[in-house]
């Protein structure tokens, strides 16, 4: 049923009881009034007041109602008061014109001036009517500033009951004759208040049902807003988590478990698609499960059973295999919710994280990879940095460095062997400053340079009076080198009752001083070298066998400088700028058959004897070339065997080398009677010739 007719139907029904009433107290359509009155004015007044009983709607009842009140009555001007709230509020003024009466609606604005307030006043309280015939003469309500000004003739103020509650006010006035309201006169009006105030009290209950419908249907349309606003977010709401799940690879899955039994399962779209399962596929366990890989199928299991029993969430990664082979990991995690019937709800997520996964595997690959790198390349900075002073690029001495730094981190003891002059201590020091132990001392002995009856006390200590001569107690290297390095150099050399000692102290890390009873611990890398053939040694029982396996944790053998002859223009050039920057001197360039003359060399005392040549060479070189003197080096056998070296070249060799060792008794005088022709019986232009042909650097002789 629509608003309208509803509407009307209740507005009839009003009409019907108003009705009623009308007729309850006489006022029938046919009912004649028995009172005085003349014919015409009840005829009219029965119709007006029938007219009022018909009008439902509350403004025209209240227009209607003041027409017919100042016409009935014989007044000019008429006032309809409503009483609703606490103060009885204007709600229509008639005047009475020429020829009709006008009617103003509303007329908030009507102040004290243009109504006899006291007189609204007592009627509102008493509800009794007033009715002045000569408002002029004297009465209770002269005072009324309104009635002085106004000075109106006759007053009537009506009070509209309805079961004596107040509906309305009624006030008339005639300005110009007094007695205006005659009985006959009052008598229609009552009869048109009575009904007036039935009609009001209809119309305002039609109003306030009007009032009420309309904010039921505001309420309504309200309601039906929010829903239409609601069900619009929840739309985008849906959307926005359908989005969010496609674009994180991730789907939603609530599953019910009763006594155990996964029963009901729902999952979103996206899940259906991580599974890859067709999208009419039933959601179950039994469908995902298809999926799962057959050596995770148990892990999801229990994981599900672990939750329906204690309630508990789960966490897992598992894989899937899908249709075409491939592998799919998906993380899934998933929270409980308890029922009253203690049936447990899983809601959670299951997310693609395969490409994460491979991610993860390739970071880690580059991570190792580059740790590689790294690891190669500080070894690289290392070798630069902490090989500074050792010179040389040969692939034998990068090899020897390599190990160096293999083996210097960790605590094993280390057995360098070679040749005298190779390095040996030079890489010794190298270790323990590459060592976590760098930091404290490096302590070195010299085994060969230690009297035999000493070693045991320079190694271990003494304490006071332990032989002749101790006169106070003395630490040991062994003590000195706590926590550090001690090098014990020409380890070969040490005395077999002292390779006993070292063995114990190596075995346990333990020692006695000499002359003494207290055991010491002791915390010391020990890195030894040796330049005598150990094996030898060993096989002669000069050396211990179980001593050597004890030092010889990580060998180390330095190569001698023939067999890297290519390092010799570095270590002549390292060497010359050394020893020139300490001398004040500086060369411009090395005589080239100098440097072919060093590099040929067999230079069995290695580095040391190369070190000791330049050394010398520079302080006896004044020129800005720098060279040596081949005799430094001619005591010693060449490089190149003679064996090897045809005739020719034999010849030549001897040549030159009479030649030299008359140049170097003439101090580089060839002619003249002092000159080197004459010791060789050749003419000096023959001696010329030669010396030029076997590029002979007559210079070196010269005497200074
Ligand atoms: N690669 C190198 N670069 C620069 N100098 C070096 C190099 N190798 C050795 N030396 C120098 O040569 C000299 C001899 O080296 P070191 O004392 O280490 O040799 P060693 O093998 O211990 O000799 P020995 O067996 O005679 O004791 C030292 O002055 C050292 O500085
Ligand atoms: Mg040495």
């Amino acid at each position: 049923m629509d608003e309208g007719q509803e509407l009307y139907r209740a507005g009839q029904h009003l009409q019907r009881e108003a009705q009623k009433g009308y007729l309850r107290w006489g006022a029938g359509p046919t009912t004649r009034i028995a009172a005085p009155v003349e014919q015409l004015d009840l005829a009219t007044v029965v119709q007006a007041s029938q007219l009022l009983s018909g009008e439902i709607v509350l403004e025209r009842l209240i227009e209607r109602l003041t027409v017919s009140a100042v016409e009935h009555a014989g007044a000019d001007r008429g006032l309809l008061f409503l009483v609703g709230g606490d103060e009885p509020r204007v709600e229509a003024e008639a005047i009475m014109g020429r020829e009709r009466v006008t009617v103003s609606l509303r007329q908030a604005g009507l102040g004290a001036a243009q109504i006899p307030e006291s007189m609204l006043r007592y009627v509102v309280r008493t509800q009794e009517t007033v009715i002045l015939d000569d408002a002029s003469t004297q009465h209770p309500f002269s005072a009324d500033p309104y009635i002085i000004q106004k000075r109106c003739r006759s007053v009537l103020c009506l009070p509209l009951l309805r079961q004596a509650s107040l509906k309305g006010v009624l006030y008339l006035e005639n300005s110009l004759s007094p007695q205006a309201f005659t009985q006959a006169r009052m008598e229609a009006l009552g009869l048109l208040a009575s009904q007036a105030a039935i009609s009001l009290d209809n119309a305002q209950l039609y109003a306030d049902l009007k009032q009420a419908q309309s904010k039921t249907q505001q309420a309504e349309q309200e309601l039906r807003r929010v829903l239409d606003t609601i069900s619009a977010s929840l739309r985008r709401s849906e959307a926005y988590l359908a989005q969010a799940q496609r674009l994180t690879h991730t789907g939603t899955c609530a599953m019910r478990i009763s006594s155990g039994q996964a029963e009901e399962i729902g999952w979103s779209k996206e899940t259906v698609r991580l599974l890859g399962l067709d999208e009419t596929a039933k959601s179950s366990l039994e469908n995902a499960l298809q999926r799962i890989h057959p050596e995770d199928v148990a892990l999801v299991r229990q994981a599900v059973d672990e939750a329906g029993r204690s309630g508990a969430g789960l966490d897992l990664a598992v894989r899937l295999v899908m249709s075409d082979g491939s592998l799919k990991h998906i993380h899934v995690v998933a929270d409980t919710m308890k029922d009253d019937s203690g049936d447990v709800e899983l809601v959670g997520a299951a997310q693609d994280i395969t490409a994460w996964k491979k991610a993860l595997e390739e970071s880690r690959a580059l991570r190792d990879r580059l740790f590689q790198e790294n690891v190669a390349l500080r070894e690289e900075v290392d070798k630069a940095s902490m090989f500074e002073d050792i010179v040389g690029s040969s692939p034998p001495l990068q090899a020897v460095l390599s190990r160096v730094c293999k083996v210097a981190p960790t605590d094993s003891r280390a057995l360098i062997t070679g040749e005298t002059g190779t390095g040996k201590e030079l890489i010794a020091r190298a270790i323990h400053r590459r060592s976590p132990r760098s930091l404290r001392p490096f302590v070195a002995v010299n085994c060969a340079a230690i009297p035999k009856d000493l070693i045991a006390s320079e190694l271990f200590g003494h304490e006071k009076g332990a032989f002749t001569g101790a006169l106070q107690r003395r630490v040991g290297r062994f003590e000195l080198a706590e926590g550090g390095t001690l090098f014990l150099d020409e380890v070969g050399e040490i005395p077999p009752e002292i390779q006993v000692a070292l063995l114990r102290v190596l075995q346990e890390r333990r020692f006695e001083r000499v002359g003494g009873t207290q055991s010491i611990s002791n915390d010391v890398r020990v890195i030894a070298t040796t330049n005598v053939d150990l094996d030898a040694a060993m096989n002669a029982g000069a050396f211990r066998r179980d001593l050597f396996y004890r030092l010889s944790v990580f060998p180390i053998h330095m190569p001698s400088l023939r067999e890297r002859r290519e390092d010799i223009p570095l270590l002549v050039e390292y060497f010359i700028e050394r020893f020139a920057t300490q001398a004040g001197k500086r060369f411009r360039h090395i005589n080239k058959t100098n440097l072919d003359l060093l590099q040929s060399y067999d230079w069995p005392g290695n580095i040391r004897e190369l070190q000791n040549v330049i050394e010398r060479s520079v302080i006896v070189c004044d020129t800005k070339e720098f060279s040596v003197d081949e005799h430094w080096l001619a005591s010693r056998p060449l490089a190149k065997e003679p064996k090897q070296r045809t005739l020719d070249e034999q010849l030549i060799g001897e040549e030159t080398k009479l030649i030299e060792a008359a140049l170097a008794e003439s101090g580089g005088k060839v002619s003249g009677s002092s000159g080197a022709a004459v010791k060789l019986g050749m003419p000096a232009t023959t001696l010329y010739s030669k010396i030029h042909r076997l590029k002979i650097d007559r210079r070196r002789f010269k005497r200074h």
